[in-house]
């Protein structure tokens, strides 16, 4: 591929000396789960992101499912989820034994409908789980309102979302939150907002590890301690086990290489930032392809675009066939799966989005000439 969708090389190759001696005294170390190089990285993510506690885990998967136990939420709970999201979303609600209730997204962000939550809530729902798909932070303000209202949780999925920062301008906002909610939260990054947040530092990520990883991030003492024993089988003292937990330490040499990376992440996100706005200019009012709006703390986890004249597919296959890289994200909606399909009705602004959306190239390493030969081959296409 000539332009790939992402190139973890370049970023490699940028800190392989730092990275490589890092792992080196790890090797040398031998202390190989969870130790001092996951309690100094826990330290730093808590100092970065304003919260009390970091716990590091497996995987974001792991984090989300952690989240939802300490939270208390199993059997006979609901949890409303947007339907727009990868499937480890509602399949961490299913894991625990709760329901997972799907709402509708908006079409300019991608994210959860406030609207479409509160018409979803039941007596038995117990939280809400926001995605900030994409990296763009979710309507916080009006989803705390609700939260608020109805005596609700909130899990933040930040799966895709590290380094986003909630600046109160939502987009479409209809000033349904109160002025005090939204200053309250604004200048917060994603995760410190709700009750609890989960991050997932899969190498594709934007804070991407050399392999699987996990945070879940919290300001609540409590919370933080039950999550602390879930992620080691349920205990507080080795061999004194409590409760039914997990095996989901985080390694020593994922820890070491995210500290590394931790350094660089508000560059590199401020890097993305630059390339989405690069293709909005270039993309900017074509009859076909919608560009994405968005708002000042989105990190650009994925640059997506709409393609409205149904012909997405052919628009996928035609950028191969020039050797540029394109993903779906999502083809079918998580409520559309196999596991759920008999069981929910569709939601129709997730479905519209399921059939439109298309994630173009987008690294911080991405040169200009570049962004410019996407936006060009896909205008070209438009023509045709
Ligand atoms: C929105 C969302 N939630 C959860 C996850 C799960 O994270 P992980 O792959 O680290 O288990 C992902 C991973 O892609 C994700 O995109």
């Amino acid at each position: 591929m000539k332009i790939p969708v992402l190139d973890l090389k370049l970023q490699y190759q940028q800190l392989k000396t730092e990275i490589d001696s890092a792992i080196a005294l790890v090797l040398e170390s031998t202390q190989f789960v969870l130790g001092p190089e996951v309690q100094k990285l826990e330290q730093e993510i808590a100092t970065y992101l304003g919260v009390k506690h970091a716990i590091g885990v497996n995987s974001g998967t792991d984090a989300l499912i952690i989240a939802l136990r300490a939270l208390n939420i199993g059997q006979g709970d609901e949890v409303i989820t947007t339907s727009f999201s990868f499937y480890a979303s509602a399949e961490s609600i299913s894991l625990v034994g709760a329901k997972p209730v799907f709402a509708d997204v908006d079409a300019d962000s991608f994210n959860i409908n406030p609207e479409s939550i509160k018409e979803k809530i039941t007596p038995q729902t117990k939280a809400i789980m926001p995605v900030h798909l994409y990296g763009q932070p979710a309507k916080m303000a009006e989803i705390k309102a609700i939260a608020q209202e109805y005596g609700l949780k909130i899990v933040e999925d930040c799966a895709q979302a590290f380094g986003a920062k909630y600046y109160g301008d939502c987009l479409g906002c209809e000033q349904k939150c109160s002025q005090e909610t939204r200053k309250n939260i604004t200048n917060q990054y994603v995760g410190s907002i709700g009750d609890i947040g989960a991050f997932s530092f899969y190498p594709t990520k934007n804070l991407g590890a050399y392999g699987d990883g996990g945070m879940i991030v919290t300001n609540q003492d409590d919370i933080a301690e039950l999550a602390k024993m879930l992620r080691v089988h349920g205990a507080k003292k080795n061999y004194h086990n409590e409760m039914l937990g997990y095996n989901s330490r985080l390694d020593s040499l994922q820890a070491t290489i995210l500290r590394v990376k931790l350094k660089y992440i508000n560059q590199w996100n401020e890097a993305r930032k630059k390339v989405a706005q690069t293709y909005n200019q270039l993309l900017a009012n074509n009859p076909i392809i919608i560009a994405p709006k968005f708002s000042q703390g989105h990190v650009f986890h994925q640059y997506t675009i709409r393609v409205t004249n149904g012909k997405r597919d052919e628009l996928k296959e035609y950028l191969a066939s020039q050797e540029i890289g394109s993903m779906i994200y999502y083809p079918i909606p998580q409520d559309q799966l196999p596991v759920y399909k008999e069981q929910y009705k569709p939601n129709s602004m997730t479905m519209k989005l399921a059939s439109e959306v298309l994630s173009l190239p987008i690294y911080p390493e991405l040169s200009e000439t570049q962004i410019k030969e996407v936006a060009t081959t896909i205008i070209g296409w438009t023509k045709n």
